[in-house]
């Protein structure tokens, strides 16, 4: 077992990870001055809460908590909205949750946002412990407290900042976790290595049949490190306030645009992710800001990890790919800020970044 911890402005919280975590004692003794004597609603996905519901909760009685049953909503990303959010109010209220009570993340991504958004809010705030279960949300999306719902016009446009308790990560659970699922972890994973840690971009060089093969030793070891990269981040930025936490976009705002024009049904988050992060690679070469070799290095370990680097689904427009970039989030006063990288293992985040030489890296890659 690993432990690290993330020392937010807003509060410190600890994350522990390995195989088997939530099975043992150690769970029990770390959960129960959080829970004991509360009321906890498991909050989860109709995928996930079968194979592991049972077990948090009964870890969650160990320690002291009166549990409930699990809140179900339905796996996927259409569920992250505010009429999902409304559902588990009316639950927790029926469950007679107060002030004290726990909200408990169980699932990936979809779960862990939804959860974290009502913890955020419910009687203006309860108790919040993450249990993230696919890659995605163990290394990015469980740390760090961005906790938010879709609207039908964009992703993740309501939300607060809501870090959690603890982050209790078993790897055992990724043993379920399907194969697409997993590399859409894994692009974030490269993510890490490119913008902060050339070692670990080294190490996953060696290691892609091994992770393809969902080796749990070595996602100990890596899931620990990403853990303690984006710490360290939250850590210097929490609220996104002086640029630094920007860094975790990386390939981001390309891959949003992407995701969208796809209907969200073509391609998924991370495999946005993974072409978006070829466009910023190839846009840094045409600014001069990176060396050339650096795009084809980053391809062929994404590629080795059965990521595509161009969007073949359909025929994009460079233009349509732009024009949905501008409506991400981090633009800010109509200029586009893009994260680029330097070499691997460092970035640099440039804004009003010339829009031909952006047109250039999209269609490099798309159309
Ligand atoms: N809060 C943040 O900082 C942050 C960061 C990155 C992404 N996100 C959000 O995360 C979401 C994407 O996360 P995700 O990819 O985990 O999505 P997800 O929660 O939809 O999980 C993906 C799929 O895997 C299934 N699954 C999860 N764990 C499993 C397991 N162990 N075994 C079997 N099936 C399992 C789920 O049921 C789902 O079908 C997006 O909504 C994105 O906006 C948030």
């Amino acid at each position: 077992m690993k432990s690290l911890n993330v020392h937010a402005e807003s509060h410190c919280y600890p994350i522990i990870v390995g195989a088997g975590l939530l099975d043992s004692a150690e769970a029990v003794n770390l959960l129960k001055p959080l829970i004991d004597n509360r009321k906890c609603m498991v909050v989860s996905d109709s995928n996930v809460a079968p194979l592991y519901a049972a077990l948090v909760s009964s870890a969650l009685v160990k320690a002291g908590g009166h549990c409930a049953e699990t809140a179900i909503i339905d796996a996927g990303e259409s569920s992250k909205t505010l009429n999902t959010v409304e559902g588990l109010y009316h639950e927790a209220v029926a469950r007679c949750l107060d002030r004290r009570a726990a909200v408990v993340a169980l699932g990936g991504g979809v779960p862990g946002d939804i959860a974290g958004f009502v913890a955020a809010t419910f009687m203006r705030g309860t108790r919040f412990i993450q249990v993230p279960t696919s890659l995605l949300a163990m290394v990015d999306s469980s740390v760090g407290g961005k906790v938010g719902v879709d609207l039908p016009e964009g992703k993740n446009l309501v939300g607060a900042f809501y870090q959690p308790e603890i982050v209790l990560i078993d790897l055992n659970f990724l043993k379920t976790l399907p194969k697409r699922e997993l590399r859409c972890g894994l692009a974030e994973v490269v993510k890490y290595g490119v913008i902060l840690d050339a070692e670990l971009f080294s190490r996953l060089e060696d290691c892609t049949a091994g992770l393809l093969d969902y080796d749990l030793e070595l996602y100990e070891e890596v899931v620990t490190q990403c853990c303690h990269l984006k710490a360290i981040i939250v850590g210097e930025d929490e609220r996104e306030q002086s640029g630094r936490r920007a860094v975790l976009n990386y390939g981001h705002t390309f891959g949003h645009a992407l995701e969208a024009l796809g209907g969200y049904t073509a391609l998924s988050h991370g495999e946005g992710v993974a072409i978006g992060m070829g466009m910023a690679a190839d846009l840094a070469v045409t600014l001069g800001l990176a060396p050339a070799e650096l795009p084809a290095r980053q391809d062929a370990l994404l590629s080795a990890l059965g990521l595509a680097t161009r969007y073949t689904v359909s025929s994009l427009a460079p233009a349509q790919v732009l024009q949905m970039m501008y409506r991400d989030k981090k633009v800010e006063s109509g200029k586009l800020r893009l994260v680029l990288p330097r070499r691997i293992g460092e970035v640099e985040l440039v804004a009003d970044v010339d829009e031909e030489a952006v047109l250039k890296a999209i269609g490099g890659r798309c159309g």
